[in-house]
C-alpha cells in the first residue's frame, strides 16, 4: 500500500502559519530544506501557511518530476502566479501548448549558432568590465563584486534579449540598470507573503516595482517596432526579440503582451543567476590562491597574447575555469530547489500524491552529501570535475534543472561565468575585503552572496 503525504515525517507545524516562520527566517530557506532532509530523510513534509508541501531530495522522485513536464507536473502556481502578475509571463511560467511554442523560440535563440553570433556583445561587455577593474586596481578602491557582476550580466543579457545596450557597467548613476536588481527580491517577498496585500493596497516598494516593469516595457515596445521592420526587410534575427517576431507572423497566438513577457523573462532569468555564480567564483579564487594560479596558467596558455576570448570555441578550451564554475554551482547553486505541482493523482515509488500537491525538488542536495561520488563534499575542489568521475547535469547535480524545461541559458551562463573567472583571474591578484562583514548567502528567489568585496592589484 502506498504511503500518503500525511504519513511523511517533517518539522512540527505551528497553527495557521505552519513552518513558514522557520522557512523564511534569515532568508536561507534552501539551508532549512537541506537541514530538514538531513533530519527527516530525503522526502519530508512541511506546511507553508495553510498548504502542505513535500520536500524531496530523492533522485528518483526529482528525476520523474523534472522529466514528466509539462504533462504530469507544472511549475508551482504560487511562484508562477506572482511572476505572471508582475508581467513576466513568458516561457518560465507558461504551461502546455503555450510553453511548447515559447520554448522553441527560447531554445533556438540561445543555441550554439546564435551564441556565436552574439559573441561580439559578450566580448564588448567583457572588455568594459576589464577596463573598469584596471581602474579599480590603480585606485585601490574596494569592489562590490556582486554589483559589478550584476551590471555585467545585465549588459550582456539586455543586448541578447532585445539588442539594447544598457551600459549598466559604466552608468553609475540612477537608471533602469539600478532598478532591475530589485525585481527578484520583489518576487521573493510576494511568493513568501502570507497574504497578497498588493492586490488591495500598493506600498512604495510595489509602486517602484510597477514603475520598473513599465520602463522595461517602454524599451521593449520601441525595440519591437524596430525588430518588425528589420525582420520584414529579410534581416536574420540578431537578438531574442527579433527571433520572436518570426513566429508572431506565422502564429497569431503570440501577442505583443507575450513578446514583452518573454523578453522580460529572459532579462530576469539571465541576470541574477549568472551574476551570483560569477561572483562566487571570484570569491573562491580569492580564498584559494592555488586554484587562482591554475585558472591563470590555463588562461595564459589558451589566450596567449589575446586579451579576451573572441569566440565560444576558445571559451570551450578554458576547461579548468569551467570546472571552477561547476564547483561553484555545486556548493552555491543559485536555484537550489524548484517548486512543481502534480497535474493529476499519481504514485511515485511508494508515495501517493494527489492532484495539486506541491513539491520542492532539492536538485543538488546529494552533490553536497554523497561522499561516494563527491569525496570531501564540503571542500572547494574544481579538479573533481576534470577526471571524469562526476558528470555535469546528472542527478544529484542539476543546478540548471533537467528534462524538457532544462535551462535553455545554460551554455550562455557557463560562457559568461567562465570568461569572467578566467579573464579577471589572469589580470589581477584578489585581496578579500571583509570590512563590511563576513561573506554570507541569502535566498531571494535565487541565492546570492552578501558582503562580497575585493580589492584588486594588477598581476605582478
Ligand atoms: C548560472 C546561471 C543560471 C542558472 C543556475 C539557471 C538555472 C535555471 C533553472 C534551475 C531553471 C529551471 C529549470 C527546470 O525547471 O528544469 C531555469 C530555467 C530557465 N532559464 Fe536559467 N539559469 C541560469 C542562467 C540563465 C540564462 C543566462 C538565461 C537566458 C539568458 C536563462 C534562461 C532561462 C529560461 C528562459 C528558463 C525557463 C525554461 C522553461 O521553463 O522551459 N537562464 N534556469
Amino acid at each position: 500500500m502506498a504511503t500518503t503525504v500525511s504519513a511523511l515525517a517533517g518539522p512540527r507545524p505551528l497553527p495557521l502559519v505552519g513552518n513558514l516562520a522557520e522557512f523564511v527566517r534569515g532568508q536561507v530557506s534552501h539551508r532549512v530544506l537541506d537541514r530538514w532532509a538531513d533530519e527527516f530523510g530525503p522526502t519530508f513534509r512541511f506546511r507553508l501557511g495553510g498548504s502542505d508541501v513535500i520536500g524531496t531530495a530523492d533522485p528518483a522522485i526529482v528525476d520523474v518530476a523534472l522529466r514528466k513536464r509539462p504533462d504530469a507536473f507544472r511549475r508551482s502556481a504560487r511562484v508562477s502566479d506572482v511572476i505572471d502578475e508582475i508581467a513576466a509571463h513568458g516561457v518560465f511560467t507558461a504551461e502546455d501548448d503555450k510553453w511548447r511554442r515559447l520554448r522553441k523560440v527560447a531554445a533556438q535563440s540561445l543555441n550554439v549558432a546564435y551564441l556565436r553570433q552574439y559573441f561580439t556583445t559578450i566580448t564588448m561587455v567583457t572588455e568594459r568590465l576589464l577596463r573598469q577593474w584596471e581602474t579599480a586596481a590603480g585606485s585601490g578602491e574596494s569592489i562590490d563584486v556582486l554589483d559589478r557582476m550584476m551590471r555585467y550580466t545585465l549588459d550582456v543579457t539586455s543586448g541578447l534579449a532585445m539588442g539594447h545596450d544598457l551600459n549598466a557597467l559604466e552608468n553609475t548613476g540612477e537608471g533602469l540598470h539600478s532598478r532591475v536588481p530589485m525585481l527578484f527580491p520583489a518576487f521573493s517577498r510576494r511568493i513568501n507573503a502570507a497574504f497578497p496585500y498588493w492586490r488591495y493596497v500598493k506600498l512604495p516598494q510595489d509602486r517602484r516595482l510597477d514603475g520598473t516593469v513599465g520602463e522595461i516595457e517602454a524599451i521593449v515596445k520601441e525595440r519591437f517596432a524596430q525588430a518588425r521592420v528589420r525582420v520584414a526587410a529579410g534581416e536574420p534575427p540578431s537578438n531574442f526579440l527579433e527571433a520572436l517576431v518570426k513566429p508572431i507572423e506565422n502564429e497569431p497566438g503570440i501577442t505583443d503582451d507575450e513578446v514583452f513577457g518573454n523578453v522580460l523573462t529572459m532579462l530576469l532569468a539571465g541576470e541574477d543567476t549568472t551574476s551570483s555564480t560569477a561572483a562566487w567564483a571570484l570569491h573562491y579564487l580569492a580564498e584559494n590562491p592555488d586554484v587562482h594560479e591554475k585558472v591563470r596558467a590555463e588562461a595564459d596558455e589558451v589566450l596567449g597574447d589575446q586579451r579576451l576570448p573572441t569566440d565560444p570555441g576558445t571559451v570551450g578550451r578554458l576547461k579548468y575555469a569551467e570546472a571552477v564554475v561547476n564547483e561553484v554551482l555545486r556548493l552555491r547553486p543559485v536555484a537550489p530547489y524548484l517548486g512543481v505541482e502534480t497535474k493529476h493523482d499519481m504514485t511515485l515509488g511508494d508515495l501517493f500524491l494527489a492532484e495539486g500537491t506541491t513539491l520542492f525538488l532539492l536538485t543538488s542536495y546529494g552533490a553536497r552529501r554523497d561522499t561516494a561520488r563527491f569525496p570531501d563534499p564540503d571542500q572547494f575542489r574544481p579538479s573533481r570535475w576534470l577526471d571524469g568521475a562526476v558528470k555535469t547535469e546528472a542527478l544529484p547535480f542539476a543546478p540548471f534543472g533537467n528534462g524538457p524545461r532544462f535551462c535553455p541559458g545554460r551554455n550562455l551562463a557557463i560562457i559568461e561565468a567562465s570568461i569572467v573567472t578566467s579573464v579577471l583571474a589572469r589580470a589581477f591578484d584578489f585581496i578579500p575585503d571583509h570590512t563590511a562583514g563576513p561573506v554570507e548567502e541569502r535566498m531571494a528567489f535565487t541565492v546570492f552572496p552578501t558582503n562580497l568585496h575585493l580589492r584588486v592589484r594588477a598581476r605582478a
